[in-house]
């Protein structure tokens, strides 16, 4: 076996591959004071793990499924399908007394103390060292020991996996080993809505492919090495310094995202790109299309500049190949520089600094679900969010300064990112979705106009809300079965 050879027994489905999903319960807990009957228990969660090896017979069954249906005229059925994984934070790390060094400063000190740099709105007390609290809810206020992910085809199917695995932990009983914080349910969206995440952009369509798992890259799909996403693997540069159980493990972020849906679509209507062919809607359409870098359909901006292409949407071969190149699109022609995309993958725009600079660490694998109802007609009507909804937002990388934390920090919510050198040139502005600043009433983005590059928008208010989260590790198989659970 080469040193890059995975052996995909060995890690958690999700990391790579992805746990297929209707449904998803994220069970946050904290693990009780018989830490020693927890590891026990730990030993019978083992069985009902899903590899990765597992979560690519699912997703090989579900399109040959797929592929059986359509040949017959039919509508696929769906197949009854689970899938389990668990990843522990640094405080349930040190609570099972497994306390090496990983080597990750913002593992180490939880995303709570990361809050205040990341941009979440919070209240600052104290003097003469004042302390932040961010605006979250109560439960992720707690420090919280890990994460046990349930993805199924259904809410019965989740439902029955759920109560194996309270009765691994005697859940409930006087002997319980774990306690729940929060259960956040996701589930996707229904009908037509089914991959858009709820302000109705198609989702999960770029993703780096990964060396050695992800073999035929589509066309634009950048493959990185194994090292960004797995620890001790070849390009996690940190690799020599950390413990051998972290080999093959990933570390999952996770942020509980609200969203404020019917402000956003007002917003939009609006405030319609003026141009002479377009109708207000198609206006609006494009604003929304040029704020994510995709149109709702998913089709790229980039290559669709001025009109939906749903087919461009759902051909592979196309719908990522692109890297912000295009004619004039240095200036955010085609695609606002600081369009969502583009903030997230700036793709060639990092070719063209003052100096290039390797994208390659900032690369993460996202694996979210939206949660909460579809906006209601007195929402759609007052343009009022009255039920919470948004993202369960989860990304696997090897290093959080690199990956999630980067993307946040020194992209989404810094405006002089991506720079430009080739003048005359806007300041980008904030990522409309996701960038969030300090000040609200800056919160600005330029070039949303197709013809006018530097004119500015202000973005009056931040349509995703942070009310929680979490750095947690995803553990290998083997690190699972021979450090973190013991036998019974
Ligand atoms: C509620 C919050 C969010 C919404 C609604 C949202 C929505 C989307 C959509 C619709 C896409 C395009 C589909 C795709 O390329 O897969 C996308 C891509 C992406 N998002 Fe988000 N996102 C959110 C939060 C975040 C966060 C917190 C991050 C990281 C800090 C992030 C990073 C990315 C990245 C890296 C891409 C891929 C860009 C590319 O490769 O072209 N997103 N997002």
């Amino acid at each position: 076996m080469s040193s890059n050879t995975l052996n995909f027994d060995d890690i958690q489905g999700d990391i790579l591959v992805g746990l297929p999903k209707r449904v998803q319960q994220y069970i946050i807990f904290q693990i009780g004071s018989n830490v020693a009957g927890f590891r026990q228990a730990l030993t019978q969660l083992l069985p009902l793990i899903t590899t990765t090896t597992q979560a690519m017979q699912n997703r090989a069954a579900i399109a040959a499924n797929k592929k059986a249906a359509q040949e017959q005229g039919k509508t696929p059925e769906l197949l009854k399908m689970s899938g389990v994984n668990i990843a522990f934070s640094h405080v349930g790390l040190a609570k099972m007394g497994i306390n090496d060094n990983i080597h990750d400063d913002l593992f180490t000190n939880g995303q709570q103390a990361d809050a205040q740099s990341l941009g979440d709105p919070g209240t600052s007390s104290g003097f003469p060292i004042s302390h932040f609290t961010p605006s979250w809810d109560a439960a992720f206020l707690n420090q919280t020991h890990g994460v046990i992910i349930i993805a199924g085809d259904s809410d019965d199917t989740v439902a029955s996996v759920r109560k194996q695995v309270e009765a691994i932990f005697n859940v409930g009983g006087f002997n319980a080993t774990l306690s729940e914080v929060i259960t956040l349910s996701g589930s996707v969206r229904p009908g037509d809505q089914k991959g858009h995440e709820h302000f109705g952009f198609m989702d999960g369509i770029s993703q780096p492919a990964v060396q050695g798992v992800d073999t035929s890259p589509n066309p634009g799909q950048d493959t990185v090495h194994q090292g960004v996403i797995l620890l001790k693997r070849d390009n996690d540069n940190t690799s020599l310094l950390r413990p051998s159980w972290a080999k093959d493990g990933s570390f999952l972020v996770l942020r509980y995202l609200f969203q404020l849906v019917p402000e956003f679509n007002t917003f939009l209507q609006n405030n319609p790109i003026k141009e002479s062919s377009l109708t207000p809607e198609q206006g609006s359409e494009l604003l929304g299309a040029r704020l994510m870098g995709r149109w709702k359909s998913g089709a790229p901006v980039d290559i669709a500049p001025f009109q939906d292409d749903p087919e461009l949407a759902a051909d592979p071969l196309r719908n990522n190949n692109f890297n912000y190149t295009a004619e004039n699109d240095n200036r955010g022609a085609n695609c606002p520089l600081a369009a969502h995309t583009r903030k997230g993958n700036p793709r060639h725009d990092l070719q063209e600094m003052p100096l290039p600079i390797p994208l390659e660490p900032h690369r993460i694998i996202r694996r979210g679900i939206p949660f909460g109802p579809e906006v209601t007609p007195d929402e759609a009507s007052s343009g009022k969010t009255s039920q919470s909804r948004g993202l369960i937002f989860v990304c696997y990388q090897s290093n959080l300064a690199d990956g999630f934390t980067f993307i946040q920090k020194t992209w989404a919510n810094q405006p002089f990112f991506p720079p430009k050198v080739l003048g005359p040139v806007p300041i980008p502005g904030f990522d409309a979705i996701i960038g969030q600043a300090t000040d609200e009433t800056s919160r600005t983005i330029a070039g949303t106009d197709p013809l006018n590059s530097t004119g500015t928008l202000h973005l009056p208010t931040e349509w995703v809300v942070p009310r929680g989260g979490e750095y947690y590790f995803s553990p290998s198989l083997p690190a699972l079965r021979s450090t973190f659970a013991l036998a019974a």
